[in-house]
């Protein structure tokens, strides 16, 4: 793993009070994040309904800070101008969402934004053995998606390990969305990944800048030590 490359904490706003959500928004900023974690699900690839693009439209102002956006939508080509244009940075949709994965991610660069793939549990990650020229990220689920506060699967920690190890020194972020928290983060980064999504973990008890940063010291001491 390219040693240089930051840990990054990207805070899910699936756990934060929707009812507030662009001061949500500014303070997980104003508390240290890299990225803001931006779920969204359509209740029918995933058995839950959250938001779409006008609301990141409407997010796009109270923050410079990368938005990530985990598209779990089927079919998915038909909404990602949408989010591109709403502001988003990142655009991750499922491989498991159609049968078209290299065109979609073709689709996202073409609007000048980067291009990820999330794989969910059961997915190998030879799903994305031909598309990695196609990647700027990879999404590893270690929770079966659809909610947040779920408990990490430890078995994605040696999928982590085999797309480190895919991923060579091609400037792809290895990112982990499920079930993070201070007490893994180590094992998580340890394992390969750079980027770390946590929502239960960040916005638990309202301590946002001290849970960020007992993610982020649990996962560069192992990156350290590894
Ligand atoms: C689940 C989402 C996750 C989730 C993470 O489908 O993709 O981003 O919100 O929440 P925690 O960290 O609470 O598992
Ligand atoms: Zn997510």
């Amino acid at each position: 793993m390219p040693a240089a490359r930051p840990t990054l904490i990207a805070p899910s706003i699936l756990a934060s009070d929707f009812a507030r959500l662009g001061e949500e928004v500014r303070a997980i900023d104003a508390a240290g994040c890299d990225w803001v974690h931006v779920d969204v699900m359509d209740g029918h690839f995933v058995p839950n309904i959250s938001i779409g693009p006008d609301v990141v439209k409407a997010l796009r102002p109270h923050t410079s800070k990368i938005l990530d956006v985990h598209l779990m939508v089927a079919p998915v080509d038909p909404y990602i101008e949408a989010f591109a244009k709403a502001g988003s940075d990142v655009i991750t949709v499922h491989a498991e969402a159609g049968p078209h994965l290299d065109r979609s991610l073709q689709l996202i660069r073409s609007l000048g934004k980067k291009a990820g793939v999330s794989l969910n549990p059961s997915t190998p990650e030879s799903a994305v053995a031909y598309v990695l020229d196609r990647l700027d990220l990879i999404l590893v689920m270690s929770v079966n998606p659809g909610f947040g506060g779920q408990a990490f699967i430890p078995a994605m920690l040696e999928k982590i390990e085999r797309l480190r190890a895919m991923i060579g020194d091609r400037a792809i972020h290895l990112e982990v969305d499920g079930g993070v928290t201070a007490a893994n983060a180590g094992a998580v980064a340890a394992a390969g990944a750079d980027v770390l999504v946590a929502g239960s973990a960040v916005f638990k008890g309202g301590a946002y800048a001290a849970n960020i940063a007992a993610i982020r010291a649990a996962a560069d001491g192992a990156r350290r030590a590894a």
